[in-house]
């Protein structure tokens, strides 16, 4: 497939080569770029759904399967429902006030079902136990949280840690079960060492400079118990595909630390050039009001958080000797994400 809508020859042309060298990265079923993840089970919802079944009260509830529309079913039941229905539901969360960091989901509702069940999934075939302590690292205002709660009580000791005071301050008062702590921008966390079964990180490394991906990745380590797990997401070659080809996601280019008038294919090309010399790109955000993810940080540093590219070999090189890395797949959460699993030596 051809890169798309770029202004110059040139750029073109290193683009379509970026896609063919990278090819096996990127999931292109039947010659179209893949736009969204479904093989996956859906862990959560299908718990979730189950205890819904057979209320009177809930007459329009899905019926439990472990087939992935129960996520849609259940989304669409929770936009239409009456709140005294979603009470009874355990189910009415309302979303953060404007202003209160949420990353949405593919429905206007708190609770994002579709990206929690791939981080799931993606543990439970690494052979992570749905018990435990579980971390959710960087959990701003806490909708994954809030669905591991939901589905799965008495089953996880539930924790949450986020730099912005705001978020955590409206996880603390909403979100019941959860233990929320405030964390600072750089490590350590205040647990202590060998504490946690399960740490999961959507959409973090995504975003953490190298020097800032390798000393947080050691400080996850850690904190995990021997034989513990670790889910992270990162930009991969299928999110820059899906860049080039579909041009989503579209930043604003010219926001990127030290160029101005960065375009579209300068940052492309960027991207690409920086994934075959050294397998990683990362572009700092020039200011603070620029990464809204930041907004609510009290004094934010901006050097180690921006846009960040890797490659698993790179990811590889960053990691601490008793993390391995036990599962990889690409176009994943948020549909382009990568998703690895790492575990911690026994
Ligand atoms: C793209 S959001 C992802 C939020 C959440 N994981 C989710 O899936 O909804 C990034 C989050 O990372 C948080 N963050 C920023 N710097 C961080 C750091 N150094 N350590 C942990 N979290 C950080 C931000 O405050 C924000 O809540």
């Amino acid at each position: 497939m051809k890169p798309q809508n770029t202004s110059s020859e040139n750029a073109s042309s290193k683009l379509h080569s970026f896609l063919e060298k990278f090819e096996p990265f990127i999931k292109m079923p039947g010659g179209k770029l893949q736009v969204q993840t479904t093989d996956f089970f859906p862990v959560a919802t299908s718990e979730i759904v189950k205890s819904l079944d057979g209320r009177g009260d809930l007459a329009d509830t899905p019926k439990p399967s472990g087939h992935i529309s129960v996520i849609d079913d259940l989304s669409k039941w929770i936009i239409n429902a009456s709140e005294e229905d979603k009470l009874a539901a355990q189910l009415n969360l309302p979303r953060p006030p404007a202003g209160l960091h949420h990353v949405p989901g593919k429905y206007p509702i708190f609770y994002d079902f579709l990206n929690l069940d791939i981080v799931l999934n993606e543990l439970s075939l690494a052979g992570a136990s749905m018990q435990g302590r579980f971390l959710d690292f960087g959990c701003s205002t806490g909708r994954n949280l809030a669905v591991m709660n939901r589905a799965f009580p008495g089953q996880f000791e539930l924790f949450g840690v986020d730099p912005s005071g705001p978020s955590i301050e409206w996880l603390s008062e909403n979100i019941e079960g959860v233990t929320a702590v405030q964390s600072e921008q750089t490590p350590p966390l205040g647990f202590p060492d060998d504490h946690f079964d399960t740490v999961i990180a959507k959409s973090i490394w995504t975003h953490f400079s190298p020097s800032a991906a390798k000393s947080w990745f050691e400080e996850v380590s850690r904190c995990l118990k021997p034989g513990g797990y670790f889910f992270f997401s990162t930009h991969g070659p299928h999110d820059v595909a899906s860049r080039i080809i579909r041009d989503i996601p579209r930043p604003k280019y010219e926001r990127y630390a030290g160029h101005p008038n960065w375009t579209r294919d300068e940052f492309l090309v960027a991207i690409a050039e920086g994934l075959v010399a050294e397998g990683f790109f990362f572009k700092a955000f020039k200011e603070v009001g620029h990464q809204g993810d930041l907004s609510g940080v009290e004094n934010p540093t901006t050097s180690d958080w921006g846009l960040t590219f890797m490659l698993p070999k790179f990811v590889e090189g960053l990691l601490p000797n008793d993390l391995s890395i036990v599962r990889y797949d690409t176009a994943r959460t948020g549909s382009r994400h990568d998703a690895y699993v790492v575990r911690k030596k026994s």
